[in-house]
């Protein structure tokens, strides 16, 4: 380990007095609590804490504590596979829910008008789109929507075409229905992925009725320009291929760039042939808290997935609270996440560049995730699937179980996201800076040593 390495895991236990965290010992699952009682969220000057490490462990995460289950507390130092936040939510939230459990009872809801009009308010603020309130509906995830929607339109054994390297949670989706992922890959132009329009057409054939937008897609990083989304759009609408525009990272864009929402194409026809995805689950951490909407400038299109698609509207009581207050108050500590988040893009840019050789990295246009470059690192350390091992093994795979032995991280294989996935790794920096850090010695340390 290099001296470097070895001064930023000193300092970085001495600050986080965490080091039960790193021995891997006599942890219980009072540890999250333990380790944060103390420490305010907001600062007198109105500033939010996103640097004081706020641990999950022993909260059920499926982000640390499955990982742990799986691989051993001491090879856990740092959980960054699954995409949700490790940080406190806004403080707002947590007041509406302390309010709302003030009444004990939770029995069947009505989804109330200010609801609606929060989803309805948030996006013509931040982003210019109108939504029509009564082509809303709601879902308790964007995976049951998406699911209903495929159903609606898409045939058993039909494709569903996908721009990739794209979210691993799609084939499951796409699968539920007994459809097949048609792929096109995104062609890696000076580091930047970019789409390639004439393998997108060439795709699409009588049995091609559906294609999953991810915009900002995960887990590139892109966020697609108004002429990428309108030349898609055009050749769906052409060729009479129903748009599902999953919005769900949207409000993570960094480096100056601009998020635009498919609704708000200048083509009426456009946007009508398709059907949009948000909630609040990314943007302010209620991913468990199970509120999504979807809608529909197309009646038609809403009608299909509540009949043929069975969508049935289901929430919960406190996930419509939580995503109310967040809509309608936390605005000011999400654009201080989305900056703090910008910075830490940019610390994993520097950080690699300088620490970790055999790794590249490209400061990503939006999402709080990491897409590495990790195949001379896995060249290096010789990750071949075991032959008798386990028959899904790829080298990405093998890698990820690598680091967890070596530099005790949890990644994502990018092999899990489909084709243009080998060589990568998805590395969630959506916590502390300093965990963000402590990983990436880590890595450097164990790749310093391979
Ligand atoms: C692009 C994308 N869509 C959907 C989801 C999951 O959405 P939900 O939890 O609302 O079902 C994720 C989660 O990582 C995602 O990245």
């Amino acid at each position: 380990m290099s001296q470097r390495t070895e001064l930023n895991r000193r300092t970085f236990l001495r600050n986080a007095g965490m080091a039960a965290l790193v021995g891997g010992v006599g942890v219980k699952s009072s540890e999250a609590a333990t380790l944060n009682a103390q420490g305010s969220t907001q600062s007198a000057t109105g500033r939010y804490d996103f640097d004081t490490i706020y641990s999950r462990v022993g909260t059920n995460s499926s982000k640390w504590d499955a990982q742990i289950a799986k691989f051993g507390r001491e090879h856990v130092q740092v959980g960054m596979g699954t995409a949700d936040q490790d940080f406190r939510i806004a403080p707002a939230i947590t007041r509406a829910l302390r309010a709302r459990i003030e009444h004990e009872n939770y029995g069947y809801l009505t989804i109330p008008d200010s609801y609606r009009e929060s989803i309805v308010d948030w996006n013509r603020r931040r982003y210019g789109l109108e939504i029509d309130p009564e082509t809303i509906r709601h879902s308790d995830g964007v995976h049951p929507a998406i699911i209903s929607s495929l159903r609606a339109f898409c045939p058993p054994r039909s494709k569903v075409l996908l721009l990739t390297p794209n979210y691993n949670g799609f084939y499951t989706d796409i699968r539920v229905v007994n459809t097949v992922a048609e792929e096109s890959p995104l062609r890696l132009v000076n580091g930047r992925y970019e789409i390639d329009f004439e393998d997108f057409e060439r795709r699409i054939d009588h049995d091609t009725h559906a294609f999953i937008l991810c915009n900002p897609q995960n887990p590139t990083g892109n966020v697609w320009s108004r002429e990428d989304l309108m030349r898609l759009g055009e050749i769906c609408t052409r060729r009479r291929v129903v748009v599902l525009a999953d919005e769900i990272h949207c409000d993570f864009v960094t480096n100056g760039n601009v998020y635009t929402p498919y609704a708000t194409l200048d083509d009426p026809e456009v946007v009508r042939n398709s059907i949009t995805y948000k909630s609040v689950s990314k943007s302010f951490n209620l991913s468990a808290m199970k509120c999504a909407y979807l809608f529909s400038s197309n009646p038609d299109y809403l009608d299909r997935i509540s009949g043929a698609g069975q969508h049935r509207q289901s929430m919960n009581t406190l996930g419509i609270v939580a995503a109310e207050a967040a809509y309608n108050e936390c605005e000011d500590w999400l654009d201080q996440l989305i900056g703090y988040i910008d910075e830490t893009q940019s610390f994993v840019e520097a950080f690699v560049r300088t620490h970790v050789p055999h790794v590249q990295f490209v400061k990503p246009e939006g999402t709080y995730l990491a897409w590495l470059d990790v195949s001379d690192a896995i060249d290096r350390v010789g990750a071949m699937p075991a032959v008798a091992g386990d028959p899904q093994a790829t080298p990405e795979t093998t890698f990820q179980r690598y680091l967890v032995e070596h530099a005790n991280i949890h990644v994502n294989p990018g092999s899990s996201y489909g084709v243009g996935g080998a060589g990568r790794m998805r590395m969630n920096i959506a916590t502390s800076r300093q965990l963000v850090e402590l990983a990436l010695s880590n890595m450097a340390g164990a790749l310093a040593r391979a």
